[in-house]
C-alpha cells in the first residue's frame, strides 16, 4: 500500500482541475492505497522569502501551514499536483507551494512518482504542452522523483467553473491513472 497526497490548487469552489483531482483520488483508493488530499483554498501559505535558512536548519522561519504540508510530503511514496493553467503556467499558488518545498531540497524525502493534472480553457496546442515546466523545474531539483503522467484536460471553459465534468474521456483518464498509481 503506498501513501498518496494529492495538493489541490484551484481557489474556486468545485472548480475543473478540483474534479480531476477528485477522479484521481477515486481511482487510488478503488487501488487501495491510503490517500490525502490537501485543498490550497484552505490553506495559508506565504511567498518564500528567499533567506536560505532552511538548507541549514531544515526548516522555515515563516510561520504557516507549509509546516504540516512539507512532513506530509516528505512521508508520502506519491504526490499529486493539480492545477488550473494561468497564462500557460501553473497557477501562482502552486508555484508559491513550491517555492515553499525548500527545507525538503538538503533532506532525505520518500516521494517518488509525480502526477499532474492541468486544467486549460484553450484547446491542446504548444503553448499547453509547455505550460507545466514549472512542475518539471521541480521535479528536475528533487532528483530522486521522476514525473509519472501529466494529465492536461482542454477546452476546460473559462467562466463555468465545473465545465470538465463533461469531459468523461478525461475522468476516465485521470481515475484509470489514479488506479495504476
Ligand atoms: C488568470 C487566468 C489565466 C488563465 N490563463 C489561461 C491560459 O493561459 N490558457 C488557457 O488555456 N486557459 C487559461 N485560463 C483558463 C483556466 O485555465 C481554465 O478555466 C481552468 O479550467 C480553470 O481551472 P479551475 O476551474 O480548476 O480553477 C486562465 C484563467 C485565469 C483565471
Amino acid at each position: 500500500m503506498k501513501k498518496v497526497l494529492i495538493m489541490s490548487s484551484s481557489l474556486r469552489n468545485n472548480s475543473n482541475s478540483s474534479s480531476l483531482a477528485n477522479e484521481f483520488m477515486k481511482g487510488v483508493q478503488e487501488a487501495g492505497h491510503e490517500v490525502k488530499m490537501i485543498q490550497l483554498q484552505d490553506k495559508e501559505i506565504k511567498y518564500c522569502i528567499g533567506c536560505l535558512s532552511c538548507q541549514k536548519t531544515h526548516r522555515c522561519v515563516i510561520r504557516d501551514d507549509m509546516k504540516e504540508i512539507n512532513d506530509l510530503i516528505k512521508e508520502s511514496d506519491v504526490v499529486a499536483f493539480a492545477t488550473p493553467i494561468y497564462f500557460y503556467e501553473v497557477s501562482g499558488q502552486l508555484k508559491t507551494l513550491l517555492d515553499r518545498t525548500n527545507p525538503l531540497f538538503p533532506i532525505e524525502y520518500k516521494f517518488r512518482d509525480v502526477y499532474v493534472l492541468a486544467t486549460a480553457a484553450d484547446e491542446e496546442n504548444e503553448w499547453i504542452k509547455r505550460s507545466l515546466n514549472a512542475i518539471d523545474g521541480w521535479v528536475e531539483c528533487f532528483d530522486k522523483a521522476k514525473i509519472k503522467e501529466k494529465i492536461i484536460g482542454v477546452n476546460a471553459g473559462i467562466t463555468d467553473s465545473d465545465n470538465i465534468t463533461n469531459n468523461m474521456e478525461t475522468l476516465k483518464k485521470v481515475f484509470e491513472t489514479g488506479k495504476l498509481v
